[in-house]
């Protein structure tokens, strides 16, 4: 028997007994005559005593060990003089017997402490050290309880889980695709599945009514803090449904998620904001509501006073900041600082405090009179201590985002943002397609696939920009952790779908021809959605980043630092493949 117990198992019940444990050398310290070593595994540390005088051989076996050696310790469970209330087997320790080194270990790079010394770059080339830390691998635990209780809850609800190739076609809309070169078929690539969209609406023409998939998706597009090339994905689809018998589905998954993982019951439905809403009150498609400062518009009130910024704007916006008239003049500039920054592109920020008296003090004082200020005041709900920002701008959308970006910062230094409080919420009614500068037409915003909705339809004629599709994202705290809608299930519209993104026939059917053919051998009514998996973890974690909460992640730039992917390939591989490669000239 290797061991008889783990390192975070034994208690003060254990004492007298002999026990075996084998683990990582977390430290080894000396004193009295004594060594001591805690000994690590997965599950805890437990402290190893050595006590010289008893065998002195011994002792000196020990004193030779070295951070992050693999050892076997057998000794007998003895209580502590000086118990470590801090970890759960403070109370014992083992008085040492014997000591067999499995394996020495070369000093790590960095100390595998909860608190790292390791930067970054380091802690991602020696991940796997970097995982024997206790914040990493409880990322890892959460992610795997997190899974465990998805595939509970939906094969509870009559989900099939099926798997859907990795190798298949690329496909034009959406990111850019990663792609595979194919040595059987000269010339040819497969591609990697952005997601298994496709494949799950022809499972569903296959009648498999409810199927489900925890899956890789890969995307070649620039990398954020809530973004990596490879992430995870909780995909479904259904058959014979319509949007709310999804959203109430996956509602239920969210909530089953809520109280098993984190011990939270949320007994009231979600609340469901149509995009309009979202885009007006927050600026943006994925609001976080653990805080209202929802956006006021005040054309009516500021236009046509003789301020040229405003009188020349085409929206003008407001936030209320509650309790914030406190701001210095130090702290204000810092923000019109924050929302000039060249990825905010504001020109400037305007301000007003209300203060105690409720008179109102504004940045622009000069051009309004005090009575206009109270108005403003009365508009945006501000009381005495309030302090109200505005942004104006001649887009309304990109003010509206660049208003967006302040009322986050605003909610972050006035600490709303409580990693700790969720507010989840569901957007619905998007837009069937959003205008691209950059292919000079429309796109789906969510895919191709997506349904109209009903009486939208007759738009697509006359004015698609117009038509909202049966589509919603789910939010949580301002982070978008899953999206889905109604498919198409007819081939006609399908087509007419393609005709409006500007596919010829012949092209539609040369890329989707298979799906449009299988629609035409009995596809029933289905939709479905994808719940990011990292995102989620992320969330229940407090993380970040959705790095930290995968084994083995890419960097910003794309890279594995571990493995050194991507790499070139060697002349024999090329050629098998036929491949040649031509590097862009520098600039
Ligand atoms: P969508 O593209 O919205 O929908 O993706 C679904 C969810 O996947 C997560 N996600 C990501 N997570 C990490 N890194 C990324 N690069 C990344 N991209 C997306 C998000 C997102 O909400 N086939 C549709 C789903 C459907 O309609 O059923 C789809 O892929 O949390």
């Amino acid at each position: 028997m290797f061991r008889s117990n783990t390192c975070g198992e034994l208690r003060l019940a254990d004492a007298g007994k002999t026990v075996t444990l084998a683990g990582w050398v977390q430290r080894v310290r000396r004193m009295g005559g004594m060594t001591f070593v805690d000994l690590r595994d997965r599950y805890g540390i437990t402290q190893v005593v050595f006590t010289g005088e008893h065998d002195a051989a011994l002792t000196d076996a020990a004193n030779r060990l070295g951070r992050e050696f693999v050892i076997q310790v057998e000794g007998k469970v003895a209580e502590r003089t000086s118990k470590n209330p801090n970890i759960p087997t403070g109370d014992i320790e083992i008085i040492a017997d014997a000591l067999r080194v499995l394996n020495p270990s070369e000093v790590p790079p960095f100390t595998i402490e909860d608190e790292s010394d390791g930067g970054d770059d380091i802690r991602m080339r020696y991940r796997y050290l970097d995982l024997r830390r206790n914040p990493v691998r409880r990322n890892l635990e959460l992610r795997h309880r997190m899974t465990m209780e998805v595939r509970r809850y939906l094969d509870s609800k009559g989900f099939l889980e099926i798997e859907t190739p990795m190798l298949v076609g690329s496909t034009p809309e959406g990111a850019r695709d990663f792609v595979v070169p194919s040595r059987m078929n000269p010339g040819q690539f497969y591609a990697l599945p952005q997601s298994p969209q496709t494949l799950k609406q022809l499972l569903m023409v296959s009648g498999m009514d409810r199927y489900f998939q925890i899956v890789k998706c890969f995307r070649d597009e620039d990398l954020r803090a809530d973004r990596q090339p490879e992430f995870t994905q909780i995909d479904c689809e259904m058959s014979f449904v319509e949007q709310d018998d999804i959203i109430n589905l996956f509602e239920g998954m969210a909530k089953h998620l809520f109280k098993e993982i984190r011990g939270i019951e949320l007994t009231e439905p979600f609340q469901r904001m149509p995009w309009a809403d979202a885009m007006k009150y927050y600026g943006s498609d994925k609001p976080d509501l653990r805080f209202c400062m929802r956006f006021v518009e005040l054309m009516d009130t500021l236009k046509g006073h003789g301020f040229s910024v405003f009188d020349n704007a085409e929206y003008i916006g407001g936030i209320c900041a509650k309790g914030a008239a406190h701001y210095t003049r130090k702290q204000l500039d810092a923000l019109t600082e924050f929302v000039k920054r060249p990825q905010i592109g504001a020109k400037g920020m305007v301000y007003a405090r209300v203060e105690a008296d409720g008179n109102v003090k504004s940045s622009v004082d000069k051009f309004y009179s005090q009575e206009v200020l109270r108005e403003l005041a009365a508009k945006m709900e501000a009381e005495p201590g309030d302090l109200i920002l505005i942004l104006s701008g001649d887009d309304a959308m990109r003010t509206r985002k660049q208003l967006c970006e302040l009322r986050l910062e605003m909610g972050r230094q006035l600490g709303l943002r409580d990693k700790d409080k969720f507010a989840c919420l569901w957007v619905v009614d998007f837009p069937m397609f959003e205008w691209s500068d950059e292919e000079q037409r429309l796109m789906a915003m969510h895919h191709p696939f997506t349904h109209p909705k009903d009486e939208d339809i007759p738009m697509l004629d006359t004015d698609p920009a117009a038509v909202r599709a049966d589509a919603y994202d789910m939010v949580i705290n301002g982070v978008e952790v899953g999206g889905g809608s109604i498919r198409i299930h007819n081939s006609d519209l399908q087509a007419k779908m393609f005709e409006i993104l500007g596919f010829t026939p012949e092209k539609a059917q040369e890329q989707f021809g298979f799906l449009m053919n299988a629609f035409k051998y009995g596809a029933p009514p289905h939709g479905g959605l994808a719940y990011g998996l990292d995102r989620w973890v992320s969330l229940f974690a407090g993380l970040d980043s959705i790095r930290d909460c995968i084994a083995f992640p890419k960097n910003n730039s794309g890279r594995d630092v571990m493995l050194d992917a991507p790499a070139e390939l060697d002349q024999k591989q090329l050629d098998e493949l036929n491949l040649e490669v031509v590097l862009p000239q520098p600039k």
